[in-house]
């Protein structure tokens, strides 16, 4: 794995000869405006990155930017491999293991996401403040390389509390409302069953989505700090009588993200000051 990380670095360093953004933003279904946001941009189709991961879902158009989005540096990835697609979470270890080696300091994972709060419909922008794992894969399973941290790492700040306040903040400027909550992973790439989402919220979850857990959990063990925000596309299952469609969470997705790119532009001029 570490031939195929050194490779994906090479060819990124190749492509884009200046300084590495601090902070990666990984764009969710549906936040594809906020990589047209971008300034001075140096882009790189996946395609490009010989050994980096190809998503296959609609919508994800797999490119990796490097630019200024409102005057502050950073790099987007847009589009990501889902454990639904069948190829394992070996894409999200390269992925992610890829931005610790070219300098990385924060991960920002993004999000479209079911709501099981009836009051956080459609629209709505959660922060995320932790999560469950009930996807049934874990993406460190196997064999633990060293370099990358150690066996058993510690999740207990998986998303990292100061940067939250910092989203908070970004918020409260920007005038937009953030919710803060629990994300549940499930595997996909069937939508759950209200029987599912109501076991869901017994267990705690107010969000459920099919990603941004694997990525959390190597990003946390390779010692990347995380930011979450879940753009909420749709009540949960169970909770409305509007079918549950990709084609939904995409419209939706894309009507949150003029508040959602509000929130990110103050999130990353704080950090970039820290
Ligand atoms: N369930 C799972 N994933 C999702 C949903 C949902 O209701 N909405 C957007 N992604």
């Amino acid at each position: 794995m570490g031939e195929i990380i050194d490779k994906c670095v090479e060819a990124i360093r190749a492509a884009h000869s200046g300084a590495i953004p601090r902070v990666a933003i990984q764009l969710g279904s549906g936040l594809n405006a906020i990589a047209d946001a971008l300034s001075d941009t140096t882009i790189l189709s996946y395609a490009d990155i010989p050994g980096f991961p190809q998503p296959s879902v609609e919508g994800h158009a797999g490119r990796l930017l490097i630019g200024t989005f409102q005057g502050e540096p950073v790099l987007c990835l847009q589009g990501r491999v889902h454990y639904y697609e069948g190829q394992g979470l070996e894409p999200v270890r390269i992925f992610v293991r890829v931005l610790k080696a070219l300098g990385v300091e924060i991960l920002t994972l993004t999000n479209a996401a079911g709501s099981l709060v009836e009051d956080m419909g459609p629209g709505s922008l959660m922060a995320i403040t932790d999560h469950i794992n009930s996807s049934g894969a874990n993406p460190l399973i196997g064999a633990n390389d060293e370099t990358f941290g150690p066996r058993f790492p510690d999740m207990s700040n998986a998303y990292d509390p100061a940067l939250r306040v910092l989203l908070h903040e970004a918020a409260e400027e920007a005038g937009t409302k953030l919710h803060e909550g629990v994300y549940l992973m499930a595997s996909g790439p069937n939508f759950e069953t209200p029987a599912e989402i109501r076991a869901f919220r017994a267990l705690g979850a107010d969000a459920v989505g099919m990603s941004t857990v694997p990525e959390c959990i190597v990003a946390n063990h390779c010692g990347l700090r995380v930011a979450g925000i879940s753009t909420i596309t749709n009540l949960a299952a169970g909770m409305s009588n509007v079918p549950l469609t990709h084609d939904e969470t995409m419209r939706e997705g894309a009507m949150a993200t003029g508040r959602l790119i509000g929130i990110l532009a103050g999130f990353l001029k704080r950090v970039n000051a820290l």
